[in-house]
């Protein structure tokens, strides 16, 4: 059976103090979920909130990591040193950092493996633009940001790897995608890992649906047979809503 997943993505929100609070919070309510519960903050919380977390449930994870291992990179936080805070897992390839950053599938294809190397578990977004959904070219977009990044790994590598749909004209708009075209192209990313590694591994891997899904819709996305659990950016920012959205999986 694979892991049914509930991620929040804070993104550039919360101060520390803020951030240790919604922490809290959230380890007072999620004492015994039914899926694998992830919060991923700013890198500079990292350490203090998976201190603040010992004892629960609730796993860490960072936003991003460098492209390189380690040296002259000012600003840049490695993968090793995520690590070394304790977090479990790094967000790589979110659409905000491939739109605003400039992120290609080579820059991608490094940060995987260096989260791989570090013993962190890639949760990887893919995802297409409203003008490629509008001409129907969601499925080769999709299947270009997989071959580019993470259809490389070897089969032990990739079944660490989560992945995450998230259809960028549904991140922050409101605009979620239907169950029914989440379900259809959750359905054909599995179809994709199983043409690479077999049936087994499509079984097994992890695809969450993340854009505008929040409190109230959650239930209905989290009940297709291939929507494994949810990516949240805006509702995961407040722990009464994020709470509700893991009791939904
Ligand atoms: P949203 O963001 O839930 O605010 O749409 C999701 C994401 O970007 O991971």
């Amino acid at each position: 059976m694979r892991t049914k997943m509930v991620a929040g993505n804070w993104k550039m929100n919360k101060t520390l103090q803020e951030g240790v609070a919604l922490a809290t919070e959230l380890k007072e309510r999620v004492m015994n979920p039914k899926c694998e519960v992830v919060i991923a903050t700013p890198f500079i919380h990292l350490a203090t909130v998976v201190e603040l977390l010992k004892g629960s449930p609730i796993h860490v994870a960072a936003e991003n990591c460098a492209d390189h291992a380690l040296g002259a990179y000012t600003g840049e936080v490695s993968a090793a040193m995520v690590a070394s805070t304790g977090a479990d897992y790094c967000i790589i390839g979110h659409s905000e950092r491939r739109q605003y950053y400039a992120e290609n599938y080579d820059i991608l294809r490094t940060k995987v493996d260096l989260a791989l190397e570090n013993g962190l578990r890639p949760i990887f977004c893919i995802g297409e633009v409203k003008e490629e959904r509008e001409a129907n070219r969601q499925n080769e977009v999709v299947k270009a940001q997989l071959e580019g990044s993470v259809f490389h790994l070897n089969e032990e590598n990739f079944r660490r790897v989560v992945l995450a749909y998230e259809p960028v004209w549904a991140i922050g708009t409101g605009l979620t995608a239907t169950p029914e075209q989440a379900q259809e192209m959750h359905a054909y990313i599995r179809s994709l890992v199983e043409k690479k590694y077999g049936k087994a591994v499509a079984e097994d891997t992890t695809i969450l649906y993340g854009g505008s899904c929040n409190a109230k819709n959650a239930a209905e996305l989290f009940a297709n047979a291939d929507v494994d659990g949810g990516l949240i950016g805006g509702a995961s920012l407040k722990a009464d809503d994020f709470t509700t959205i893991i009791n939904a999986r």
